[in-house]
């Protein structure tokens, strides 16, 4: 995960097509999902931040405790605490002070950070390519998170979370599911219809699945399932700046597929209702800079 990130313009021109349903195939109602479940846990200690996190009374040094349990997740959480990611003016030594100081959101989201990059492993391209676009959200979630009236550490770590399901699908179908991340498609129904005749389920409700399973939050599960769903005036802010955070991820070089035509940055903005769109947002050079600067991080 270290290798610098290039945009969709950069990879294969020659594109493989739209995967079809192979009718051959046995057809098993129960086995996406039964084969989904089977998935381990994204990461015992982080499940645990989070489910102590959701207690209003938890403390700080209850976290600690949680995440200095397991010495590899602690020493990684230090590390990225410390990266410019989570900034501190001076390098801090001991995660327990480092928490004390990071607030119980931000927690969150270092201990979602810290889990993805374990869940994520020594992948392939393909792992890389689902892996840089949902970083990339959760970075620009944070960087527009004050348009929409939220705080910055809620709406990274949701989206850093929001597409877990094409994750899971990968982890547990890789033959199946990689032709679907490297064709090229016209819109985003396109690519959940390929995921549904292929695997008989799209990465939205796969990443609903396996969260609920995980015991994560139901605003996790929402925003797994309906990211990809036009905004709507009745969606919570946190699902709003996730659905939008994920299409200017694929309109600034950080698609999970390619699309054909690139989706535009500017129409994305002029897309939203008028009480987002006249809100600040940086340039999609300025993004993109950013973004690339802090994914570094991750390692
Ligand atoms: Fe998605
Ligand atoms: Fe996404």
């Amino acid at each position: 995960m270290t290798e610098r990130l290039s945009g969709l313009e950069d990879r294969s021109p020659a594109p493989p097509p739209i995967p079809q349903p192979d009718h051959a195939r046995p057809s098993d109602p129960q086995e996406v999902p039964l084969r989904l479940c089977n998935l381990p846990p994204l990461n015992a200690i982080a499940n645990q931040v989070l489910a102590a996190t959701a207690k209003p009374d938890v403390s700080f040094k209850q976290l600690a405790a949680v995440m200095e349990c397991d010495p590899a997740f602690a020493a990684d959480a230090l590390l990225i605490a410390n990266s410019s990611l989570f900034g501190f003016a001076s390098r801090v030594q001991v995660l327990r002070h480092a928490l004390a100081v990071l607030g119980i959101d931000r927690i969150k989201a270092l201990a979602v950070t810290v889990a993805m990059r374990s869940f994520m492993g020594k992948g392939g391209p393909l792992l890389h390519q689902v892996w840089q676009h949902s970083a990339a959200c959760a970075m620009i979630a944070r960087l527009i998170s004050p348009v929409f009236g939220i705080t910055g550490d809620a709406a990274y770590t949701l989206g850093l979370l929001h597409d877990i399901g094409r994750l899971g699908l990968l982890k547990s179908y890789p033959n199946e599911y990689s032709p679907v991340l490297a064709s090229t498609f016209e819109n985003v129904d396109q690519v959940l219809s390929a995921e549904r005749a292929l695997l008989r389920v799209d990465h939205g409700v796969a990443g609903a699945w396996l969260v609920k399973n995980w015991s994560y939050p139901a605003t996790f599960m929402q925003a797994c399932e309906g990211h990809h769903a036009p905004l709507a005036p009745e969606d919570p802010e946190i699902l709003q700046v996730v659905k939008v955070s994920c299409r200017i991820a694929e309109a600034t070089g950080f698609s999970a597929v390619r699309y054909s035509p690139a989706p535009e940055y500017d129409d994305i903005l002029r897309s939203l209702p008028s009480h987002l769109s006249s809100g600040t947002f940086p340039s999609a050079a300025d993004l993109r800079a950013e973004v690339e600067v802090q994914i570094k991080s991750f390692g």
